[in-house]
């Protein structure tokens, strides 16, 4: 079928790569300039595996076409997905002008063309209700339009935004139409059922995988819920293993172990169960906003997931609190900081635990530099010093007479750096693990003294 996806983020850029690999005609529309010249290259403007090879091959098959022309997209297709940003607007929650302005084209393009029908997906994380209001909108501009407006949330995460594109859990489509609802599920057969082609160009199929997806086809407004739902429930589970793990510092108890203990239980499960320094990204931390200020806008207290934003962002600080209870304080302090990214596999720092330290670290007077393996360029635009240079290419160059060293994102080539080479550099061998990579004793008998999360003194580390 032929698709338009409309903006080529994130979401829209793995759905548009996705859609092509299985088959499907994809119009990606983009308006940054810049991006799009990149995106006509076969060149993906963001960092994630597997997406220059679809986006070249898509191309070459002739399944991938790029344009900023709204209207020269939806003139070729039947079916458009909205895949814009919906940022966080502080207090008034998710802001929904991209939204609208897109929907206002589609609109306006509908208007124009009345013998047309267009199948509208939002893929975009919209609050409960947007695609009723959207879609009010639409028929305020085009009365006569002939739409269906579907709600269809994107689970993906950065990082493995093509395997969970192409190997979900589930499919969430939500339409009062049980038409427009089955035909949107058709869009997406061969992932039900697991029938992916060239698995060279792509992530292989995991070893288990229940075939078929199950498909969820429920109403728009569950549908949109169900998205910030469970990025609150995962939030949630990260927030809780985070206190037990402060509760276990003070206990002497070790964490790993009880989330180990815990997640055995089928009920509890073992993912996103790792305490650290927080959750943060591009999602959680708006979601999880975005869904409380909707529930007070409804008038309702969502107390527990207030409860959890704060817990994250206590963890930071009390991270903070550790470092600076150790060298006594920050003033002239050098601090090098492994990570930049709000985890492993991706560029993107937005609201990355590890930048928000750095940047109150120097703040507080410290001397501030890091690394990251990808996330430099990112890092560079929204947090630099003007007179000294604080990003470094090489780890060991970076731990050159430093305090103390802060691994805020957990890279797995972390593991492999040259630690007692970087004992040797730093001017104190004393390291702040926000993510718990390291077995402490490992860490001690390399002579660092060695601080970490949730894993008390008495605590023993051999859990296999
Ligand atoms: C998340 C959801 O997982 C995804 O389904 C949704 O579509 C978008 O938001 P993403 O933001 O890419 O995806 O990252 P994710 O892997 O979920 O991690 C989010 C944050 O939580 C990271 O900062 C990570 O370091 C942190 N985290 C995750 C923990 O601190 N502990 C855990 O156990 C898991």
């Amino acid at each position: 079928m032929k698709i338009a996806v409309i903006g080529m983020g994130y979401v829209g850029l793995t759905t548009a790569a996705s859609m092509a690999h299985i088959g499907h005609e994809i119009f990606g529309v983009e308006i940054d300039e810049a991006k799009l010249n990149l995106l006509k290259e076969g060149k993906s403007p963001i960092y994630e595996e597997y997406l220059d090879g679809m986006l070249s091959h898509g191309i070459e098959a002739g399944r991938l076409h790029f344009t900023s022309d709204l209207a020269e997209a939806l003139d070729e297709t039947e079916v458009a997905f909205i895949a814009v940003g919906t940022p966080l607007m502080g207090q008034w929650g998710a802001d929904l002008r991209q939204i609208r302005a897109a929907v206002g084209d589609i609109a306006h393009f509908l208007k124009e063309n009345p013998d047309k029908h267009l199948i509208v997906i939002m893929k975009s994380t919209v609050p409960s209700r947007t695609c009723d209001t959207m879609a009010d909108h639409i028929r305020e501009i085009a009365p006569d339009a002939k739409f269906d407006l579907v709600s269809n949330p994107e689970f993906l995460r950065e990082g493995s935004g093509v395997f969970d594109t192409l190997y979900p859990d589930r499919i969430v489509i939500g339409s009062r139409s049980t038409e427009a609802s089955n035909k949107v599920k058709g869009l997406y057969q061969a992932i039900i059922d697991g029938k992916i082609p060239d698995t060279h160009l792509c992530p292989k199929p995991p070893e288990k995988h229940p075939y078929p997806i199950p498909v969820v086809q429920t109403d728009p407004r569950s549908s949109e819920l169900i998205k910030y739902a469970a990025n609150a429930f995962l939030a949630t589970k990260i927030s809780f293993i985070n206190e037990i793990a402060n509760l276990a510092e003070k206990t002497g108890a070790n964490i790993e172990d009880i989330a180990y203990g815990i997640g055995l239980d089928q009920r509890i499960g073992p993912q996103f169960l790792r305490a650290g320094i927080g959750y943060g990204g591009s999602c959680f931390p708006k979601d999880t906003a975005a869904l409380t200020h909707q529930a007070e806008s409804f008038g309702y207290t969502f107390k527990l997931l207030n409860a959890v934003i704060e817990v994250n962002q206590r963890q930071r600080i009390r991270f903070l609190h550790k470092i600076v209870e150790r060298l006594d304080h920050f003033d002239g302090r050098r601090i090098g900081f492994l990570g930049l990214s709000f985890k492993p596999g991706t560029d993107d720092v937005r609201d990355s635990p590890g930048i928000e330290m750095m940047r109150y670290a120097e703040g507080a007077g410290a001397e501030v530099r890091a690394y990251d393996p990808v996330a430099i360029e990112n890092a560079r635009k929204i947090f630099d010093c003007l007179d000294k240079e604080i990003y470094f290419e090489d780890p060991l160059k970076m731990a050159e007479g430093c305090d103390c060293l802060a691994i805020v994102t957990d890279w797995p080539e972390f593991r492999d750096l040259d630690w007692l080479k970087i004992k040797k550099l730093m001017k104190h061998p004393i390291i702040f693990d926000g993510r718990n990579m390291f077995d402490p004793s490992e860490m001690k008998g390399k002579g660092f003294e060695y601080y970490c999360v949730g894993r008390g003194e008495d605590a023993c580390y051999n859990s296999e």
